[in-house]
């Protein structure tokens, strides 16, 4: 049984009050909450053993390093890699797609060579590319979305040509919550010789990931997005891939050795993760993880599904509300919307007023709110811990925005 009301205890910061009014928290897809145990976890790890990692011979700092590498299993085993050394820590998604924009357009592209996404992407799929194909001649093309903001097989196949070295493409849109056929894209893209990354910031909260049966080449998650610490991410990538790319930054942790001549660097991951590490994150983010397992993905996806068909019959009522995405297709547990001509800032501040609290704007997608025609949405995300109750509070909220205009 999927005790929501117990949940929800883990979480202490649901319970406080805004405006007088109980919070309600429908802004998942930009951070989820943190539950207790995380907290706990990186409290003690800071309480009692506080060391740098990787270098010292004392036991603080032993114990510092079986933790954070402890963390790195324990991320192997979430996203099904293979092995340890396909599992780099980074800030989050946008690093980890930062640092495979930079190596893989350094190592492996030419002037002139594609790199190819979608409308629907986050920025920080599509600047990283921009700031390469200004640097280096390279293409960046994007491929276009359907009415309803999916992707179709025909027109992905036509825009990966014999130029193209990169498919790029989100697992699941945080604007428009649809869930991109990963395992069939990359077999479209493996066919013609192209490796694929996947942005993977939506999904890892929600659905199981499995990277080998995906079988893309590189896969970025941010921490914070999944119960776990800001500031703490995953890429991952397939071991031959690794190994061919250059480093990303210079410093400590990742060299072997170093002189004025000449320079050679440690083996994946630790040749992509200069400088100390955020080890008591990598702690913190195990610890969601193991929460996450707890309580069981399928669980949770299958609480997060009722919740969004729930939410979206409901909304569906409002007069002029126009949702963004697909209603057909099942989809991610985010909902964007517009009421009639209510501006997306409005609507956003006076639910916010109500205790509600969701997105409004761009979303962080610009070339997106191009392709839908409007400068931004008011988006509810929700998560693990959300209830039915909330739902209505927050359809009975638009309501009353709506009569107010
Ligand atoms: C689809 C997608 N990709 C990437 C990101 C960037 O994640 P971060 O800011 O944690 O690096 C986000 C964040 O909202 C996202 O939704």
């Amino acid at each position: 049984m999927y005790d929501v009301k117990k949940i929800r205890e883990d979480f202490p910061i649901l319970s406080r009050e805004v405006y007088g009014r109980p919070l309600v928290y429908l802004d998942n897809a930009a951070t989820t909450q943190k539950p207790l145990c995380v907290l706990d976890a990186m409290r003690q790890e800071y309480l009692n053993v506080n060391a740098n990692v990787h270098r010292g011979v004392h036991y603080l700092s032993q114990q510092a390093t079986d933790l954070h590498e402890a963390a790195r299993e324990k991320v192997r085993a979430f996203i099904n890699a293979r092995s340890t050394t396909e599992v780099v820590f980074t800030r989050g998604t946008t690093e980890s797609i930062n640092l495979v924009a930079q190596t893989f357009c350094e190592s492996q592209m030419q002037e002139g060579d594609e790199v190819v996404v979608t409308d629907m992407e986050h920025h920080s799929n599509i600047v990283p590319w921009q700031l390469q194909a200004k640097k280096r001649g390279i293409v960046l093309k994007h491929i276009p979305i359907t009415d309803d903001g999916c992707l179709c097989s025909d027109s992905v196949a036509a825009y990966l040509t014999e130029r193209t070295k990169l498919l790029s493409i989100t697992h699941i849109s945080n604007v428009l919550g649809t869930i991109n056929p990963i395992k069939e894209l990359v077999k479209m893209a493996h066919d013609r010789g192209i490796p694929v990354l996947v942005d993977g910031a939506q999904s890892a909260p929600h659905i199981k990931i499995d990277v080998q049966d995906l079988d893309c080449d590189f896969f970025a998650l941010s921490g914070h997005k999944m119960y776990g610490p800001t500031g703490i991410g995953v890429l991952y990538g397939k071991e031959a891939w690794l190994e061919k790319l250059p480093p990303y930054q210079g410093g400590g942790e990742m060299i072997d050795q170093v002189s004025w001549e000449r320079t050679t660097f440690e083996r994946p991951p630790l040749k992509f993760e200069a400088g100390t590490p955020d080890y008591v994150a990598t702690h913190g983010l195990a610890t969601a993880i193991d929460y996450l397992q707890t309580i069981g993905l399928e669980a949770i996806e299958a609480h997060e599904k009722e919740l969004t068909l729930y939410a979206l019959e409901q909304i569906q009522t409002i007069p002029e509300m126009r949702i963004f995405g697909s209603l057909t297709t099942h989809r991610d547990a985010v909902i964007s919307f517009l009421v009639g001509n209510i501006h997306h800032l409005d609507m956003g501040t006076l639910l916010d007023r109500l205790g509600i609290a969701v997105r409004t704007g761009h979303h962080c997608a610009h070339p997106l709110m191009q392709r839908l025609g409007v400068t931004g949405t008011v988006r509810a995300s929700f998560a693990l811990y959300n209830t039915k109750e909330e739902v209505d509070t927050l359809v009975a909220g638009i309501r009353r925005v709506s009569q107010m205009f």
